[in-house]
């Protein structure tokens, strides 16, 4: 599988012994860095794998930050990228499983090595289940660019005046 990685300085040891260990499984790794503890900004790795990863230049991406949350939240922002921050291998199991996550991040800073290792073998290793979960995460990509500008306007306004009403919620079909 091609895996993009990257981490920010207080991420990147983790991400190296990570990038290694699928390198050491037969994987192709993309590493966008960093490499040294000079302080860098997360958000800018988180774009740029959910950017391999959205793309199609890679087929899941690995981020790690002191928290894991940073660079999810960044990796987030990129169209087509279900990111999700996680810390145990029941949750990643159902990121994959229910959200069909593309990418993980991770704690360098929270987690230990041996927990890393596992959490990155079930992300690899699990499938999406599809089904009523595919049709949730479509619904994560249909925020359009014509509702995002009156969101915006809305926001400038200080009122979010088509905001839902949990009576609008459509009822998802079972
Ligand atoms: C860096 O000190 C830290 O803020 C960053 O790695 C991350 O935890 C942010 O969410």
């Amino acid at each position: 599988m091609d895996i993009a990685v990257a981490a920010d300085h207080a991420g990147f040891e983790v991400k190296n012994r990570i990038a290694q260990m699928l390198r050491d499984q037969g994987h192709t790794v993309l590493d966008y860095g960093t490499c040294d503890e000079t302080p860098v900004d997360y958000p800018q790795y988180g774009y740029v794998v959910g950017e391999a990863v959205a793309s199609g230049q890679a087929e899941r991406g690995i981020v790690v930050c002191g928290s894991s949350l940073g660079i999810a939240i960044a990796a987030n922002k990129v169209p087509g990228v279900r990111c999700a921050a996680v810390f145990e291998p029941l949750m990643t199991e159902l990121a994959r499983q229910h959200n069909d996550a593309n990418m993980i991040a991770l704690s360098e800073r929270l987690t230990g090595w041996e927990m890393l290792v596992r959490l990155v073998d079930v992300f690899l290793k699990t499938p999406a289940e599809g089904g009523r979960h595919a049709y949730r995460v479509q619904q994560l990509f249909e925020y359009t660019d014509a509702q995002r500008a009156r969101t915006l306007k809305a926001i400038e306004a200080g009122q979010v005046t088509d905001a839902k009403t949990p009576d609008d919620l459509v009822k998802a079909p079972v």
